[in-house]
C-alpha cells in the first residue's frame, strides 16, 4: 500500500521559488504560531467552489478571476478592497448578460502575497541585492536589510488576509453587493463621452432589470439579487505558510488548505516532482494550474494524473498564459491532450502574464490589445476545438491606476509614471477592466448567437 499524504511530504522535494530563511528558529515559531491559528475559510465553501467550477466546467457558469498581481501591505486598505470587489462585480453582471450565465467570482485577494521572479537577484544603481518576493517574505524597499526573508510576515500576511475576508463577506452579504446598485454603477461608466460604445450593453441590461422589477423580482422579495458569492484565491508558493494553515476537513476526513478557497501553481513551479505540486495534489481545495509556452503534452499528462486522480469535475481549472499571437502554437495540443486524457478540466484564459512588455519610458507595461487579442484567441480556439473557454484571469484593481496602456480612456506610455503602483505586474486599471468585460461579453454574446443560429 502507497504510504497516505501529509503535509509536510512537500519537505523532501525540489522547491524552488522559496525563500532560504536565515533564522530557522523564527521560522519554527510563525510555524506553529499560524498552525493554532483559524482556518481562513473552512471547508464547505472550498468543497461548493469546487462543485461550482465543475458546472463551469460543464459550460454552465462562467469563471472570473481577479485581482491584484501581489497584495502588499503598504496598499492595505478598506477603499483598495472595496474598489477591486466593486469593479469585480460589474464585471460579473456584464458577463452573465453576454455569457446568459452564472458568473462564478473569485478574487485574487486575502493571500496573494509571495511571488515568483524571473531572476534571483535584481541591480540598481550598480548594487545587486536579492529579488523582492512579495510582502509575505521580504520587503520591496532596495535595502540589504528589506530584502532578508523574514518569517514574521506570514503573520502580517495572516492578519491582513483576515482582516480581508471578513470586509468582503460583510460586502457580498450586508447590502453593498445589492444588483442594483452594481447595475447603476456600470450605467454611470457608459453616461461617459469615452464609453459611450458600451452604452447599448447597459441599457439592455437596465432594461432586463426594470422588467424584473415590474414583475415582482427584487432584491426584497428575491433574496439572491441582494448578495453575491465571492471566494479567495492565490498563489501557493510559500508552503511554509500553507502548510502551517492546512486543516483535516470534520466532514469528509481529508485535508484541506485553509489559506483560500482556490489556490493554484504558477507557471515557474510546476515540476511534476518538486515541492508545489506535492504540497497541493494533497488538499481538497480546487486547484490551478498555469500552463505556458514551457509546458509540455507529456508533463501536462502526468500533471492532471498527479493533481486530479479521481478525475473530479470542477477541481483542476488550467490557466492558459501564452501571449497573444502564441495562443495558436500551444493551446490546440493543449486541449487535444485535455480531450484524449478524458479529463476534467476548467479552461481559464490569463492574457496578462504573457504579454509583458517593457515601454521605452523603462516600465513595465501590456498593452490593453494585446490582453483582448488573447482572449479572442483562446475563444477562437475553443471554437475551433468544440470545447469550453470556461473563463478569464486578470490582473486589475479598482484605483485608477496607469500600469497597462490603452483601454477606452486611453493611457499612454508617457502617462504611466504618474499612477504607477503595483509592487509587481502592471494590473488593469478599473475602466479597463470593466471595458474588458464589455468586450469579452460581445464575444461571449456572438458566440451564443452562432450557437442559436446553427441550433443547439
Ligand atoms: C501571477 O499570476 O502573478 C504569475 C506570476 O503568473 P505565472 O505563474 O503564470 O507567471
Ligand atoms: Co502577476
Amino acid at each position: 500500500m502507497t504510504k497516505a499524504w501529509t503535509k509536510s511530504d512537500w519537505r523532501a522535494k525540489p522547491r524552488v521559488q522559496m525563500p532560504d530563511y536565515p533564522d530557522q528558529g523564527a521560522l519554527k515559531a510563525v510555524e506553529a504560531q499560524l498552525a493554532a491559528y483559524p482556518p481562513l475559510v473552512f471547508a464547505g465553501e472550498a468543497r461548493k467552489l469546487k462543485a461550482t467550477l465543475a458546472e463551469v466546467g460543464a459550460g454552465r457558469a462562467f469563471l472570473l478571476q481577479g485581482g491584484d498581481c501581489a497584495e502588499s501591505f503598504a496598499e492595505f486598505s478598506a477603499d483598495n478592497i472595496r474598489d477591486t470587489f466593486k469593479v469585480m462585480l460589474q464585471m460579473a453582471i456584464v458577463l452573465t448578460w453576454g455569457a446568459k450565465l452564472p458568473v462564478v467570482k473569485v478574487g485574487r485577494m486575502a493571500g496573494q502575497f509571495a511571488k515568483p521572479r524571473s531572476a534571483p537577484t535584481e541591480m540598481a544603481g550598480g548594487q545587486e541585492l536579492p529579488s523582492y518576493r512579495g510582502d509575505i517574505i521580504n520587503g520591496f524597499d532596495f535595502t540589504p536589510e528589506a530584502r532578508i526573508p523574514d518569517p514574521a510576515r506570514m503573520l502580517q500576511a495572516y492578519t491582513q488576509a483576515a482582516a480581508s475576508l471578513n470586509l468582503l463577506r460583510a460586502f457580498s452579504t450586508g447590502g453593498y453587493a445589492d444588483i442594483h446598485r452594481v447595475q447603476s454603477w456600470i450605467a454611470g461608466f457608459t453616461d461617459e463621452e469615452e464609453a459611450q460604445r458600451y452604452r447599448a450593453v447597459a441599457e439592455r441590461i437596465s432594461d432586463a432589470m426594470d422588467f424584473m422589477a415590474a414583475a415582482g423580482v427584487t432584491s426584497e422579495t428575491a433574496h439572491e439579487l441582494g448578495k453575491v458569492d465571492f471566494y479567495t484565491s492565490h498563489e501557493a508558493l510559500l508552503l511554509e505558510y500553507e502548510e502551517a494553515l492546512c486543516r483535516i476537513d470534520s466532514t469528509t476526513g481529508l485535508p484541506v488548505a485553509g489559506s483560500g478557497h482556490m489556490i493554484w501553481i504558477g507557471d515557474r513551479t510546476r515540476q511534476p516532482d518538486g515541492a508545489h505540486v506535492e504540497f497541493c495534489r494533497g488538499v481538497q481545495n480546487p486547484i490551478g494550474l498555469k500552463c505556458g509556452p514551457s509546458t509540455t503534452t507529456e508533463d501536462l499528462k502526468v500533471l492532471m494524473a498527479k493533481l486530479n486522480p479521481a478525475n473530479e469535475a470542477g477541481r483542476l481549472t488550467l490557466i492558459a498564459r501564452f501571449g497573444a499571437g502564441k495562443v495558436a502554437d500551444h493551446l490546440p495540443r493543449l486541449i487535444q491532450t485535455v480531450q484524449s486524457e478524458g479529463a476534467n478540466v476548467v479552461w481559464s484564459c490569463d492574457p496578462m502574464h504573457g504579454n509583458t512588455i517593457k515601454a521605452a519610458s523603462g516600465y513595465k507595461t501590456r498593452p490593453f490589445e494585446s490582453v483582448l487579442r488573447e482572449v479572442r484567441e483562446f475563444f477562437g480556439i475553443h471554437k475551433a476545438e468544440g470545447t469550453i473557454p470556461g473563463g478569464v484571469h486578470f490582473e486589475m484593481t479598482g484605483k485608477d491606476v496607469t500600469e497597462c496602456t490603452g483601454g477606452v480612456r486611453a493611457v499612454t506610455d508617457e502617462d504611466l509614471s504618474s499612477r504607477y503602483h503595483t509592487s509587481c505586474d502592471p494590473r488593469l486599471n478599473a475602466s479597463q477592466a470593466l471595458e474588458l468585460a464589455f468586450l469579452v461579453a460581445e464575444e461571449l454574446n456572438d458566440r451564443r448567437a452562432l450557437r442559436r443560429a446553427a441550433g443547439f
